[in-house]
């Protein structure tokens, strides 16, 4: 079980432990290139491979990825599905490579709406890389964090737990496998959570971009960690309050 921000006062990290990214801005991407908004999902595969190594070299334990949120079914047809085809290829193409790198898969989402053949990929892919003991990549996929809370009261209830506590809560949540997120990052200019971990993003630092996904590279995501070394994290105590290391300005 880790450590509750809201219950006790989290270690400060000079590398954040957890980075939760919200890869925004891919149909904008093709769009000013006059491609289709598909061609813009295809190159932000690109930009994940290259987070994913970044965040191996520079010592993030975890990775979380929003790839497809509750509300991405609202999108078109032709979309949705070319979405969900660019999931299926890069379960098969990519979980080598992965496994290879000793990182362990995780899809947390609802999974009632992907085709079996994608439920099926995405078991074979958690259940092969499940022992290793790198980096631990998480794709949030038919995610919503609201599906998310909700999921882990209802199965507290069904366990006829009557007063739930935070402790309980965050056990039974979908990512209770890993740390609150010290870093949230989102591209694509738009300054909002989008329903993402809603739950586990009590104290995050946030960080904002105008780089559109396809476009984030291992410069952005530095200039992300060096942003995130600047920032005071406080957890509801004073400046004065803090160890004179962890004090900004
Ligand atoms: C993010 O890029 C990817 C998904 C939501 C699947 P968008 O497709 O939202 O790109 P913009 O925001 O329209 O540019
Ligand atoms: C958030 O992006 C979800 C993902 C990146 C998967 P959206 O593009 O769906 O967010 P909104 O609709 O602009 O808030
Ligand atoms: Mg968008």
């Amino acid at each position: 079980m880790f450590a509750s921000s809201t219950q006790s006062v989290p270690a400060v990290q000079v590398v954040p432990r957890h980075i939760a990214i919200i890869m925004d801005g891919n149909g904008r991407w093709a769009k000013k290139r006059l491609l289709p908004r598909v061609a813009g999902h295809k190159r932000g595969l690109d930009a994940v491979r290259d987070t994913v190594k970044t965040c191996i070299d520079l010592g993030v334990g975890y990775l979380t990825l929003f790839a497809f949120s509750t509300e991405n079914w609202r999108r078109p047809a032709d979309e949705v599905n070319f979405l969900m085809e660019l999931f299926f290829v890069a379960l098969d193409r990519e979980v080598e490579r992965l496994h290879q790198n000793n990182i362990q898969l995780r899809v947390i989402g609802a999974r009632e709406r992907f085709s079996a053949a994608i439920r099926q990929r995405i078991d074979a892919a958690e259940a092969k890389t499940a022992a290793n003991s790198g980096l631990v990549l998480t794709i949030a996929a038919d995610y919503g964090g609201r599906w998310d809370v909700l999921q882990a009261v209802n199965r507290l209830h069904a366990q006829g737990v009557a007063q739930i506590d935070e402790a309980g809560l965050a056990a039974n949540l979908s990512m209770a496998y890993a740390p609150e997120p010290d870093l949230f990052i989102r591209t694509g200019g738009e300054q909002r959570i989008s329903n993402f971990l809603l739950w586990q993003l009590a104290y995050a630092e946030l960080y904002f971009t105008d780089l559109l996904w396809p476009d984030f590279g291992k410069e952005a995501l530095e200039a992300a960690l060096s942003s995130f070394r600047s920032r005071e994290r406080r957890f509801g105590r004073t400046s004065e309050q803090l160890p004179q290391a962890h004090r900004r300005g």
